[in-house]
């Protein structure tokens, strides 16, 4: 059982009513959306740390972030510290970046490569990049002392198609049942191939649960995105994958659209082996809780949603596009830089909004069959769905 992220399983009812949650649950066109404490009460927000981000996988980037032994990468999951690095081996490890003496965080620097050991910079116990205990200074007369069980507590990580995953449960589920239905859709996409060309980090004043929510529907697109609807009609497409944990499906280019970018053109050579259909194509889709993943002819896009407290959500973006590719793609993050920006911001103004007591639980559209879907997951996974009514 791992130390510094022990799981504590809070068996407390949100602070709302029994009749909203089952209000989420009703049909579509008879629903109601979830209530406005889930967004703000900090109770729930550390339930869902317990329940949610501590139970499932979540993709931090790529295993090649990693190059060579002694590479490594500190991240948070759910108020953790983790560090994860390549051993001696060369084979992937992640441990809780926590000193089995007192607690110490170990490893400050968000990344770095060269590591031969871990040392603790508060009484020098050293750790090899196997997590076993080395050195602890004036701990020979310690009675019960054992080194052998002094090590970092290990944390599970995992690779699929080169990208990276941690999963700080101490009995994690196995990762291909997180992807559901997503590695069937991502098939004739060259993953292993990829090459990132941008990371930007975004400090987001809102709920993870409404930029989940807005990843979900196009609904408010025409309003919110008006350079994204004249490549992609809001309307347009299907959403494929709608019983989680993963959720999304696609949107049609409009004649003469290649890919997302500001002219809707692009100089990087479409991907190889893709259909004519998924060449006029982009896919999206939301590996709940904590990623969202874009698939377009040229390049590809990636999500990593941190929530930090109920009122604020980190969030980690990257384009990646293939390892040959010669071309920038500039373009492409210069896309979405103002298309996050806008989504950001409305995120931001729902938040404001839906976490007053003035919000009263309001209505699904027909266009946002699929929040619905992942409102009522949210609620199955938390344990608060009751019956339906
Ligand atoms: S807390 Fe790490 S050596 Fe003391
Ligand atoms: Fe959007």
């Amino acid at each position: 059982m791992a130390g510094g992220a022990t799981t504590r399983i809070t068996a407390g009812r949100p602070p709302v009513s029994a009749a909203s949650l089952r209000a989420v649950g009703r049909p579509l066109l008879r629903a109601r959306t979830l209530p406005g404490p889930l967004f703000s009460d900090p109770g729930v927000f550390e339930q869902e740390r317990d329940r949610l981000f501590r139970r499932t996988w979540q993709c931090i980037g790529r295993e090649d972030e990693l190059a060579r032994p002694g590479s490594f990468r500190t991240v948070e999951i759910a108020g953790s510290g983790v560090v994860v690095l390549r051993n001696a081996s060369g084979e992937l490890k992640a441990y809780h970046n926590v000193c089995r003496h007192r607690g110490t965080r170990l490893v400050e620097a968000t990344a770095g490569d060269g590591l031969r050991g871990i040392v603790c910079p508060y009484h020098a116990w050293s750790y090899d990049l196997d997590g076993h205990l080395r050195g602890a200074p004036h701990m020979g007369g310690v009675e019960e002392f054992d080194r052998k069980d002094s090590g970092l507590h290990p944390v599970a990580v995992a690779t699929w198609r080169g990208f990276l995953f941690v999963n700080v449960s101490p009995r994690p589920e196995p990762l291909e049942r997180s992807l559901g239905g997503f590695p069937a859709r991502a098939r004739s996409y060259p993953l292993e191939r990829l090459r990132r060309t941008h990371r930007v980090e975004y400090e987001i004043a809102a709920n993870w649960k409404l930029i989940v929510q807005n990843a979900n529907e196009c609904y408010h697109c025409p309003g919110v995105h008006p350079q994204l609807v004249k490549l992609t009609p809001y309307r347009s497409g299907e959403e494929d994958l709608r019983t989680g944990p993963v959720f999304g499906g696609w949107m049609d280019f409009v004649d003469g659209v290649r890919t997302l970018s500001p002219d809707g053109k692009t100089a990087r050579a479409t991907f190889p082996g893709l259909s004519a259909t998924d060449l006029r194509r982009v896919y999206y889709y939301v590996l709940y809780p904590s990623n969202f993943l874009s698939l377009l002819p040229d390049y590809v896009t990636l999500d990593w949603f941190i929530p930090v407290s109920p009122d604020r959500t980190r969030l980690v973006f990257d384009v990646y596009v293939d390892r040959d590719e010669a071309h920038s793609a500039d373009d492409a993050m210069g896309f979405w830089e103002t298309t996050n920006r806008q989504d950001w911001h409305i995120c931001e103004m729902a938040h404001l909004g839906s976490k007053t007591s003035a919000y009263t639980q309001g209505r699904y559209s027909t266009e946002e069959e699929v929040v619905h879907l992942v409102d009522q997951y949210y609620l199955g996974r938390m344990g608060w769905l009751g019956p339906k009514g």
